[in-house]
Order: C-alpha cells, then sequence, then structure tokens
C-alpha cells in the first residue's frame, strides 16, 4: 500500500506533497506505537495535534481538565525530602525582571552566536539541494535559534499550567507547598524567555505540534502520576538537557545568564518529580499499571527524539517550495548540532527514568536499540543539583 501511496504523492505538485506528507507523518505515529495502551491514551492528543493542528490554529487552546482535587485539613509534614526541596526553593527564588536586560543583542553576529552555527549544516544543505545564499545563512541561524527559544517557551506554558494541576492533585501535603515554588518558577520562566524573544531575537515560532501532543495528553490525563510523569520527568527532563545544551554552547551573556538560573530551577523540579514518582511506581501500581507507564515513557521519549525536526522553520522558509518535508528533515537528523542536541536531551532524561523505576529489563533492549543504552547510568537529578550542573557544565564535564 505505501508503494501506491508514493506513486501518488509522486505526481502531486510540491505544494500538495507536503500536505500529505505532514498527514502521512501523523498517521506514523499509529502505526509506529507498540503499545495499544499507550496509543488510545495518546490517540486524542494526537488527533487535536498534528491532524487538527490546534496549536498553530489559535492563538488560544482550551484543554479539558477532569483530576481530582485533594486537599488535607491536617497539614501533616508527611514528606522530609520535599520539605527541605521546599526550602531550598524559597531561598533559590531570583527576580527575572534583574538580569541584564540592558545587554545590546545583535542576533546575526556570527562572533557571538545564540545557539551554536553547525545546528543547521550548510554544507549538507548543500548536498541535499538546500541552497542557501551568504545573506540567507545568517537568517538561517536565527530562525532555529529563535524556533528552540520558542519551543522552551511553549513547553514553560505547559510547565506553568501543569504545576498547577499537579499541586492540586498531589497527594502529599509537602508536595504542595513545595509545587507553589514550582508555580511560582515556572511563570518566571515564561515571563523571561518571552522577553528575550520578544526584546532580542525579535521573533517567535509556533508550538511544535509534538510538543503540543504532550502536553495536550497529559494535562487532560485524570491520574495524577501520568501528570507528574509527563511533566515533571519527561518535558522537564528533556527541558533541563536543552537549556545545559544552550547554556554550554550560546556566546551571548544576557542568555547564559538567563539559562544558568532556569537550570537550576529546572533540576529542582525534576527531582521533585522523582521524589513523587519512585515509591509509587515501585510499590503502589499494578504490574499492568506499572508496564502502562514503562511504555509510555519509551513512545514519548522516541516522539521527543525522532520528530523534533523544526519543521516549523521548514513552514516558513519552504513549504510550497521544490524543497521537501523530507529533506529538510535529513537536514536536520545530519546536523552536528541537532545531533548533539538530541543526544544531550536524552542524556538527562534517562537516568531519570530509570531512578522513578521504569528502566525495567523489559524496557533496556528497547532503549538500548534506540541507542539511548549509553545513558543508563548517568546521573539522576536527586545526585546532580543544579549547582553542580552548572559547575560540571561550565567546566565541561557534562558534554553538550
Ligand atoms: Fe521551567
Ligand atoms: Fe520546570
Amino acid at each position: 500500500m505505501y508503494e501506491q501511496i508514493e506513486r501518488i504523492r509522486n505526481i502531486l505538485p510540491p505544494r500538495v506533497q507536503n500536505r500529505v506528507d505532514a498527514v502521512l507523518e501523523a498517521a506514523e505515529i499509529f502505526t509506529e506505537m507498540k503499545s495499544a495502551s499507550v496509543m488510545r491514551s495518546v490517540a486524542p492528543s494526537a488527533i487535536r495535534g498534528l491532524l487538527l493542528k490546534s496549536g498553530k490554529f489559535s492563538e488560544t487552546a482550551d484543554m479539558p481538565a477532569n483530576h481530582s482535587a485533594h486537599f488535607n485539613w491536617a497539614y501533616p509534614h508527611d514528606h522530609p525530602e520535599m520539605h527541605a526541596l521546599y526550602e531550598r526553593a524559597k531561598i533559590g527564588q531570583w527576580n527575572g525582571s534583574s538580569l541584564p536586560w540592558n545587554t545590546s543583542v545583535d542576533p546575526f553576529n556570527p562572533e557571538v552566536p545564540i545557539a551554536p552555527l553547525d545546528l543547521i549544516d550548510l554544507g549538507a544543505a548543500d548536498k541535499l539541494g538546500i541552497k542557501l545564499t551568504a545573506s540567507e545563512q545568517p537568517r538561517m541561524i536565527h530562525s532555529m535559534s529563535s524556533w528552540m527559544l520558542s519551543q522552551f517557551l511553549h513547553g514553560e506554558q505547559g510547565a506553568l499550567l501543569a504545576a498547577a494541576q499537579v499541586t492540586e492533585s498531589v497527594q502529599f501535603f509537602d508536595g504542595k507547598l513545595y509545587g507553589s515554588t514550582q508555580v511560582v518558577d515556572e511563570g518566571r520562566h515564561v515571563e523571561v524567555f518571552h522577553r528575550y524573544l520578544n526584546e532580542k531575537l525579535c521573533k517567535m515560532y509556533p508550538i511544535n505540534d509534538n510538543l503540543f501532543v504532550i502536553i495536550d495528553a497529559l494535562m487532560t490525563d485524570s491520574r495524577w502520576d501520568m501528570k507528574f510523569l509527563g511533566m515533571q520527568i519527561m518535558v522537564e527532563g528533556l527541558a533541563l538537557g536543552a537549556f545545559g545544551f544552550l547554556y554550554q554552547n550560546t556566546k551571548e551573556p544576557l542568555l547564559k545568564e538567563l539559562l544558568k538560573y532556569v537550570i537550576q530551577d529546572e533540576a529542582r523540579h525534576v527531582h521533585y518529580g522523582v521524589l513523587a514518582l519512585k515509591e509509587h511506581i515501585t510499590e503502589h501500581l499494578t504490574p499492568k499499571e506499572r508496564a502502562e507507564r514503562e511504555d509510555w515513557a519509551y513512545e514519548i521519549a522516541l516522539l521527543m527524539r525522532n520528530r523534533f525536526m523544526a519543521y516549523e522553520v521548514y513552514d516558513e522558509w519552504y513549504a510550497g517550495t521544490s524543497v521537501t518535508r523530507d529533506q529538510w528533515r535529513q537536514l536536520v537528523m545530519q546536523s552536528p548540532g541537532m545531533q548533539r542536541f538530541r543526544a544531550i536531551m536524552l542524556s538527562r532524561l534517562v537516568p531519570n527514568i530509570r531512578e522513578i523505576g521504569l528502566l525495567t529489563p523489559r524496557m533496556r533492549p528497547h532503549y538500548d536499540q534506540a541507542g539511548m543504552g549509553a545513558y543508563f547510568n548517568g546521573l539522576a537529578a536527586p545526585e546532580l543539583t543544579g549547582e553542580q550542573m552548572i559547575h560540571d557544565l561550565d567546566e565541561g564535564k557534562i558534554a553538550a
């Protein structure tokens, strides 16, 4: 059947071919997913994000929430480690307005790059038939940096609303107090990334469809632990790696300072997710429920690794031209900067999946086959504070 589709596709004009490709990519998700229960739980979000493009066609989105808000009138001190994180979070508060916003930023200056210049490999672009003139090259790097930071911003908005949800639904009272600090942290992250994009890069991209799918899936899931797994481990874990990558690679001092503060907050958030889930997953779930979470985490990791392809940049630059989505995907896959970006995202994520008990002997071969085996023994959030992470990034001990 695929050969027939391919034959029909090839006789269509490029503009229509690209639309067909986008629909086929959405359909591919369902053929790639091995677990029926994961497919069932993600399907409505995938339809909204990938087929209906709900993140792109409107400036607003309403996601129905149907979790329980859990109250406790006895106010117990029920989790000393979460309480310790709460104390650290209060001391670690900072004001986004106090960053050196008067720094002059020229996003087109290759001497002070916002992001590594090999995010798009110009040599590979040439070989793939994607021609970029000398004046287009710095514009393309600006587009890629703006795209990356835009996804950070949209992820932060997801984190802000999800942090509010998990604060409502978490069963530990110390978790609720800690969660209140995360809500403030995420609000500040939205503030600083939005201001940086708006004032310094002067460009913003819509949310990536796959990021929309993940956020939609966890916001609409009624199970509290799926919200924690989706936001605190998967999205925040990947974000922590992504921020570390950019922190280590940017030469722009304002962005570097901004990321230094954000990374220290995010390390606490992932730590909180690990504390909330570790005991729950290993001791309170049935084998079937646990297997579903193992599969879910793996499928989401793959989704982000395989599909975070900057198609929003493609749509702006090449939609309707002879450059196809497939050529663009190959370029993004081959560009060394994007390869390092994906590697460091996963290197921060996989150890936390292990720490909460989801990297089971059943799952290890799958991760191994997908090229993530190298991260099995990395440091998880409880072993790596934000301060230590910044120190290690500065010393080059964490490869990014
Ligand atoms: Fe954040
Ligand atoms: Fe966060």
